[in-house]
């Protein structure tokens, strides 16, 4: 029955602070000091004031959310200590352009849960998430794991024409990159392209053609012929430019 949760006082020993199960609950001004926050629940305005302790946020928007938005938009920035971020969502619709970029500084390890909808992947760029390299220059771990639970795959081939790149952006901390649900399709491959390229001190990427977000899936996800492409793909047109050999293409399937 919650609906406004105010907790004004600095509370020393509180650690971690989940909130899960507050369907009703319509805003949230946090000053307890916890480093750590579990929300899961709608996105509703989250308010934290100084001192700045917490450094580690994860979230479980329900029932869904543009992933960038919500990192660009509406993280809160305040969050000016926040040293792990780990985002689970649904995407919907498209994503309205990224119109202001606010950095993300002290982000070291960002994992972004990203369950990309039938009627959203029309118009949902993963290419996009270059951004996130300018936006996260200190980040030196990333986890992104996608669920694509749309009906027509198309897996990348070189007749589908040139791929597109995004303006360099040279990051000197990236150096661990996990990208699960990777099926072989034009944007995941310049997205893996574009870190490769500019993560400069990359020591491991691995590609994951399985899912391995703790959502429920459903068979298509899985279907045998979209692993076989991401992974005839990663090894055709990721691993010709892997000059550090840096890339590990997952051939385990299955949890
Ligand atoms: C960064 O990646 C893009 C591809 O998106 C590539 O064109 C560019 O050359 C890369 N930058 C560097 C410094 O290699
Ligand atoms: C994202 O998925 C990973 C791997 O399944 C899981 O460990 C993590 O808790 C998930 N994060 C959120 C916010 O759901």
């Amino acid at each position: 029955m919650l609906t406004s949760l105010r907790i004004p006082h600095c509370l020393n020993r509180l650690k971690v602070l989940l909130v899960l199960s507050c369907p009703l609950l319509e805003d949230m001004t946090l000053d307890c000091g916890a480093p750590a926050l579990h929300y899961r629940g709608s996105l509703i305005p989250m308010e934290f004031a100084a001192p700045l302790k917490l450094t580690k946020l994860s979230v479980e928007l329900l029932p869904c959310h543009s992933a960038l938005g919500f990192i660009f938009n509406e993280l809160p920035a305040t969050l000016l200590r926040l040293e792990m971020l780990s985002l689970s969502c649904t995407q919907l619709e498209g994503v309205d352009s990224v119109s202001r970029l606010s950095k993300c500084r002290s982000l070291h390890h960002l994992i972004l849960n990203w369950t990309i909808s039938d009627s959203a992947r029309g118009t949902t760029d993963i290419l996009d998430l270059g951004c996130l390299l300018e936006a996260a220059p200190s980040m030196e771990k990333l986890e992104l794991h996608m669920v694509m639970d749309h009906f027509l795959h198309k897996r990348y081939r070189q007749e589908d024409g040139e791929l597109r790149s995004l303006p360099s952006c040279p990051h000197s901390h990236l150096s661990l990159v996990h990208i699960s649900g990777f099926i072989g399709e034009k944007d995941q491959l310049e997205l893996a392209l574009h870190i490769i390229h500019n993560a400069t001190v990359l020591e491991a990427l691995k590609i994951d053609p399985w899912p391995r977000t703790a959502n429920p899936v459903r068979a298509r996800v899985k279907s045998e012929n979209r692993l076989a492409n991401g992974r005839s793909v990663a090894l055709a047109f990721l691993c010709k430019d892997d000059h550090r050999s840096v890339v590990s293409v997952l051939e385990d399937v299955g949890e």
